[in-house]
């Protein structure tokens, strides 16, 4: 596992970019595997900016999403079908034929995440996996629990996940209760994996997720295993980890 400390937002959001984006100068046809919440903001905006100068071209670039919520339509404002077109897609010069979000439209959890499993494995999994992580260590909506999950699959939210999500939402009521997640699994299979986490909040996490025993209590721990990690971090997130 690669460390890399950041000085704040900005800095960890532009180097991540820089990451993804020397994934996609390097191979054009890029399989990227992305994830939504408040982390990867600052990265997709500034990819953006960059795409409008031309300096990286996601017109060849496919995108599978990790999760989505359970019951929500592609165009509620609430689900990750619009968050990522309103934050990242609309503003980059992809083809949205080639991105892929799991289908929270669909009630039939098993047709949904069978079918997820099977384009994800024919696009031949992501070159570059970007996560953010859970304050409890979850990544994707894989929380802590008594094993590692294997592929798509529909999980009931924590109470701390429901909490934390709500901020987004008018009330916590509106959280929906279930969403369908690429598993731990699916996900150790991307050939590079980025981490992106700031704010003290995550401190907790991002220790356990690096230096913690390998244990699905934290799912994150699972990326030491992995042989091409990065995880950037600001200094307020790594501030429980040790500087050297
Ligand atoms: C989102 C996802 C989640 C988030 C995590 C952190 O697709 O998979 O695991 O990455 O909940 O969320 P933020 O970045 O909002 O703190």
């Amino acid at each position: 596992m690669r460390i890399i400390r950041t000085v704040d937002y900005q800095d960890m959001s532009r180097k991540a970019a820089n990451v993804i984006s020397a994934q996609v100068i390097l191979k054009p046809t890029s399989v990227l595997g992305l994830a939504t919440g408040t982390t990867p903001i600052g990265t997709y905006k500034q990819l953006a900016a960059w795409c409008a100068k031309g300096d990286v071209d996601f017109s060849q670039v496919s995108t599978y999403n990790l999760d989505e919520y359970r019951g929500l339509s592609h165009e509620d404002v609430q689900s990750y079908h619009y968050f990522m077109r309103t934050n990242f897609f609309d503003h980059i010069n992809i083809n949205l034929a080639n991105t892929h979000v799991p289908d929270g439209s669909n009630p039939d959890a098993e047709a949904a995440c069978r079918d997820y499993d099977r384009i994800v494995a024919e696009a031949g999994y992501p070159d570059l996996q970007l996560l953010g992580i859970g304050r409890n260590g979850h990544i994707g909506f894989n929380e802590p629990g008594p094993y590692f999950s294997k592929g798509t699959h529909m999980v009931n939210l924590t109470e701390s996940t429901i909490k934390a999500n709500s901020r987004l939402f008018d009330s916590e009521d509106q959280v929906p209760r279930q969403a369908y997640t690429m598993g731990v699994q699916t996900i150790m299979y991307a050939r590079s994996i980025l981490v992106v986490a700031n704010g003290e909040e995550k401190a907790d996490a991002v220790y356990r997720m690096c230096y913690g025993p390998v244990d699905p209590q934290c799912p994150a721990s699972i990326l030491q295993l992995h042989t091409n990690c990065t995880v950037i971090a600001d200094e307020a997130a790594l501030s429980k980890c040790p500087r050297d």
